[in-house]
């Protein structure tokens, strides 16, 4: 499978790096503060066309929720496409990207900024959340749901007619950037009681479903990606497809197009079939002597 060139995690030493370059040129202190906030985001931009192929009218449909600033969010399983759908978006709009993978440990600091302690004293560092919402960029919660929900309320006056982020620590509040925009993920099948999204959360996104594609497109994408032939993608789908009908009767969650690719991508480097399908397909997603028979036997039943 190729390196994904796109994603763009946020990172505060790729931040205080763009900071620093921003500040370094000559012209810098004449320059207005949008200037070195563009930056900064520089290296948030995708540079290069993601390939994605699209499904249904979701291109469509982001556009429209974006030209209203609509906050989006992309439900689906693991492994079908919402991320590298965001960063085609993203592309396709030509507004940079900044990716945060949500956890439980993160905090509301972590989002929206906080002081450091340097030589000089201490000086605020804005978060991802707060570059982004500033300087006018898309923002990407992706795994919304693992974190604490008093995290994720930080986002509630920015996805709102308000669009502001208080920053309470910096008494600042920003006014959001009219290119900024919120895209979150959510995986509808891991939910439990304690971990889910409030009402009040939800109900501030337009959602957007993802699932597996059907099986022509499936097999054009894992062609594309892994470098097999569209004969052996097609196979490789079958497999997935019989796998996914195993969700629910023994397998917690169905074979994602990320694995497929994963397969194919063995293949295309020369792995026997039987073997890829078997490290990158069957493993990984169960231990169950009996379910990985039966998954083995449907791989041998195309290859
Ligand atoms: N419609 C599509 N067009 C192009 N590539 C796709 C598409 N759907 C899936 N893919 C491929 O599948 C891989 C996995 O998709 P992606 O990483 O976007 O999944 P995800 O839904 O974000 O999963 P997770 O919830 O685990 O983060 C991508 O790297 C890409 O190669
Ligand atoms: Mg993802």
């Amino acid at each position: 499978m190729r390196n994904d060139p796109f994603m763009r995690t946020y990172s505060p030493r790729q931040e205080a790096l763009a900071r620093a370059s921003a500040q370094q040129r000559p012209t810098a202190a004449v320059r207005p503060a949008s200037d070195t906030g563009s930056a900064l985001l520089e290296a948030y931009r995708v540079k290069k066309e993601p390939y994605y192929r699209a499904v249904a009218d979701e291109v469509e449909l982001y556009e429209a929720a974006y030209s209203v600033r609509m906050p989006v969010m992309l439900k689906g399983p693991t492994g079908c496409g919402k991320t590298r759908f965001v960063e085609y978006m993203a592309w396709r709009l030509g507004k940079p990207l900044i990716t945060v993978a949500c956890n439980e440990d993160m905090t509301a600091s972590d989002l929206v900024g906080r002081f450091l302690l340097d030589a000089n004293g201490t000086r605020w560092q804005d978060g991802p959340l707060a570059v982004a919402a500033r300087h006018g960029a898309i923002c990407y919660l992706d795994e919304v749901v693992e974190a604490r929900q008093d995290t994720t309320v930080v986002i509630h006056p920015l996805t709102d007619a308000r669009r502001q982020l208080p920053l309470e620590k910096k008494g600042e509040m920003i006014e959001a950037h009219p290119d900024f925009q919120i895209v979150i993920s959510y995986n509808p099948g891991y939910q439990s009681l304690m971990k889910d999204l409030k009402q009040s959360t939800k109900q501030r996104f337009g959602a957007l479903d993802f699932n597996y594609p059907e099986h022509e497109v499936e097999a054009e994408i894992v062609a594309h990606e892994s470098g097999v032939s569209l004969e052996i993608a097609k196979n490789l789908v079958h497999i997935g497809e019989r796998a996914r009908n195993l969700k629910g009767h023994g397998l917690d969650e169905g074979l994602s197009t990320r694995m497929l690719i994963y397969a194919g991508s063995l293949i295309a480097k020369g792995v026997p079939a039987l073997g890829a399908c078997r490290m990158a397909l069957v493993r990984p997603i169960t231990d169950d002597p009996d379910m990985r028979d039966a998954l083995d036997s449907a791989v041998t039943t195309y290859f």
